[in-house]
């Protein structure tokens, strides 16, 4: 199957369901929090997988230079218009990652809530990705991990057991489409890149979907929050969470 369909689909629903979610927005701001270190003004930034343009808002007025890609035909067309409304200068290119050819090299490559995990083949993606970057370059990815209580016990809770030992012992994922997806942990980005930090998002929260479905994710989010705000930066990798943000120098530099 054609792999930008489900993102076609999502693409009109996603700032919606997830940008616009109270726990999507806090998992947003963290990442935002770790990356702002190194977008001093004249970056080169490389947002790959860039969705609707969701980071384009954060982007505005920092003087950064703006490269975006997308696989997905419409989430390409949502992230020109979010950048046209914005008045924010960038190239948006319609190209899979693996296929995209620079003419620059990269301050900071973001690969943003979950696009690392649509690749079966990630050492090659990390390969190329550490060759995009420039000397003292960063890569900043948040990554689905195989572990997330929440999400885990929603599974347990409809009976869903194969989809829930799918992610946990074999860390992978497939939709009712046949779209297939890959969870992945810290010691998988170690081959070409030195660990700077490691984020954990919402591993004590609900995640983002079941916030909006559900009056106990809601009030158990209330509950927790303050508590997940504290871990985060210092839990253990194999809690894992809704999303890890990990920012990683190119190895060498
Ligand atoms: C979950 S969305 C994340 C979007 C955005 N980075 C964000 O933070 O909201 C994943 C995005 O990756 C894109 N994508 C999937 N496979 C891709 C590939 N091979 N190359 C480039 N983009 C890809 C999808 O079209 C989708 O827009």
């Amino acid at each position: 199957m054609n792999p930008q369909e489900p993102f076609d689909s999502y693409a009109e629903v996603y700032e919606e369901r997830f940008n616009r979610n109270p726990l999507g927005r806090y998992q947003r701001e963290r990442v935002h929090a770790e990356i702002t270190p190194y977008l001093r003004p004249g970056a080169r930034l490389l947002d790959a997988g860039c969705g609707p343009g969701s980071d384009f808002d954060f982007y505005q007025s920092r003087g950064l230079k703006i490269d975006a890609l997308d696989s997905s035909p419409r989430m390409v067309e949502l992230a020109r218009e979010k950048a046209a409304g914005l008045k924010l200068e960038a190239r948006i290119f319609h190209v899979a990652l693996e296929f995209y050819r620079p003419d620059t090299l990269y301050d900071l490559i973001l690969l943003n809530f979950g696009v690392i995990n649509v690749f079966a083949n990630l050492p090659e993606i990390l390969q190329k990705v550490n060759a995009m970057l420039a000397p003292g370059g960063v890569l900043a990815l948040v990554s689905m991990p195989p572990f997330h209580f929440f999400t885990l016990l929603g599974w347990a809770g409809q009976l869903r057991l194969r989809t829930a030992a799918r992610r946990l012992f074999l860390k992978k994922g497939i939709l009712a489409s046949g779209f297939r997806f890959f969870y992945y942990r810290k010691r998988d980005f170690r081959e070409h890149f030195r660990l700077l930090k490691k984020i954990n998002l919402c591993p004590l929260l609900p995640n983002p979907e079941q916030f909006r479905n559900y009056a106990w994710a809601r009030s158990a989010s209330k509950l927790l929050l303050p508590l997940d705000r504290r871990i985060a930066a210092g839990a253990p990798d194999w809690l894992g969470g809704d999303h890890v943000c990990y920012i990683l120098a190119k190895s060498g530099s």
